[in-house]
């Protein structure tokens, strides 16, 4: 442990985190990365000039802002409140891509961004006469793309994709035709690529998901004035444990008028401050000015049935999206079984479930969650690896993991495989650990949360 616990030596990037005493205080959270990602598209898209307050100031978001201006868009930054960004940008409009077509593919870098490699391509595809060519690190390299390949196809685009399905992505634009498509996997990036390239389709066209994801792009296509309208789909299925499906529907527009837009706190980056607090004996942790969209917060109801003690209070919704404060206190825990069904809605906070479980009495079981596969890291790997690497008892399946609570874990050293919830699951467990553990590749945290280390050790104090 070094001195007051918490954050310890450097080692290139490992960090090692020692067993801490309780954590205390409030913090705000960077704002949230899905929706600082839209507002930069959605304005980049729009005809006029946009202002985003709060946008997210990471790895992730800065390849979203690159990307927009390689297309004209006009991006003025200015320091925001906490580490944010504010922006203003000037919109090139809905066909602006095409406006200056070159005979050779425009290459855009994502970085490690998932959501840009799959949103950009819903504008890109409706853009004729443009060819585009999208790229990344080497995580984005192995996360597959023909999710959205194939739909755009459908849609009358050229896409074309590394082995049928990884990227680079090349994108030739085309006049798109409307189609109706159901989900083959819960996926908010694919429902949003599609609704991205529905604006500028002939016609309505129609995304139908079984299992809800997250809403942001229909609740900011609609502040843009686009005409989205959402119905159930099929029978209420709530029955059978999960929220009735969605059919999602845009129409062709000409253009999409400016927005002024804050961007909430993100609530997957407070989820590690919520955990935190639940395993560190003593420990109390208020999250403000968080969102709490209810696509989003699925890990709150898994941590009530492990009985957690938190509570929300919600404030006013700001530009359509619900917000508030998130207590939460050091509780005993007991395990649970996630269902298919909260697997979207708690998609990136699986890894905290498999945290938490560690900590609580009985086994935990995740199932319905193939799609953790293909995140940042193969993240059933990963979690599995990272939790039997402390001392825990986790095991994987296709599609999930199960982890058998031992009371908490010894600690030990983990790797992030460069995945940056992976890399803060591993400090929070190092708090939380008898012997401490060290995280090497912790500078993988800078892709969501850049002052993450800063802020957890406030918190320690
Ligand atoms: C995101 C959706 C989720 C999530 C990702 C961000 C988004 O991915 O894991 O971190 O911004 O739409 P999928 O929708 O592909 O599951």
């Amino acid at each position: 442990m070094n001195g007051s616990g918490g954050p310890g030596p450097r080692k290139a990037s490992a960090v090692r985190f020692e067993t801490s005493g309780a954590l205390e205080g409030s913090l705000t959270p960077p704002p949230d990365k899905s929706i600082s990602h839209r507002a930069a598209l959605l304005s980049a898209m729009a005809s006029g000039t946009s202002t985003v307050s709060c946008y997210l100031d990471s790895a992730d978001t800065r390849s979203t802002l690159a990307a927009v201006e390689a297309l004209g868009a006009r991006v003025k930054t200015a320091v925001g409140p906490h580490g944010s960004l504010d922006l203003e940008v000037d919109g090139i409009g809905l066909d602006g891509p095409s406006k200056h077509p070159g005979p050779d593919p425009v290459a855009i870098d994502v970085g490690n961004a998932g959501t840009l490699m799959r949103l950009l391509p819903g504008w890109l595809a409706g853009q004729p006469r443009g060819v585009w060519k999208l790229d990344g690190d080497k995580s984005i390299r192995r996360r597959p793309v023909d999710r959205i390949a194939d739909p755009l196809r459908e849609m009358g685009a050229d896409v074309t994709a590394r082995d049928g399905r990884l990227p680079p992505l090349e994108i030739r634009g085309a006049q798109l035709r409307a189609i109706e498509y159901v989900l083959p996997v819960a996926s908010a990036q694919v429902k949003s690529c599609l609704l991205l390239a529905g604006l500028q389709a002939e016609g309505e066209t129609t995304v139908i998901e079984r299992d809800p994801s997250r809403d942001h792009t229909e609740r900011m296509l609609r502040a843009a004035g686009a005409k989205v309208s959402v119905a159930p789909d099929g029978m209420n299925l709530a029955i059978g444990g999960r929220l009735p499906g969605k059919r999602v529907s845009v129409l062709s527009t000409g253009a999409l008028v400016p927005c002024d837009l804050t961007v909430p706190g993100d609530f997957s980056s407070a989820a590690f401050f919520i955990v935190a607090a639940l395993l560190v004996p003593g420990s109390r942790v208020r999250v403000r000015d968080v969102g709490i969209n209810p696509t989003r917060v699925g890990l709150l109801g898994i941590l009530n049935r492990m009985g957690a003690r938190i509570e929300v209070e919600e404030s006013p919704p700001l530009n359509g999206e619900p917000r508030g404060t998130i207590e939460a206190r050091h509780s005993p825990l007991r395990s649970t079984t996630v269902t298919p069904g909260e697997v979207p809605l708690a998609i990136d906070e699986l890894p905290l479930v498999a945290l938490a479980a560690a900590f609580a009495e009985g086994e935990t079981v995740v199932r319905g969650a193939e799609e953790l596969r293909h995140k940042e890291s193969d993240r059933v790997a990963t979690v599995v690896e990272a939790v039997n690497s402390m001392r825990g008892d986790a095991e994987a399946f296709d599609d999930g993991f199960a982890v058998r609570g031992t009371g908490g874990l010894r600690g030990g050293r983990i790797s992030s495989h460069g995945d940056h919830r992976l890399a803060m699951v591993g400090a929070l467990a190092g708090l939380a650990s008898r012997d401490g553990v060290e995280v090497e590749g912790m500078d993988a945290a800078g892709v969501s949360y850049p002052g993450f280390e800063a802020d957890l050790r406030a918190l320690i104090g």
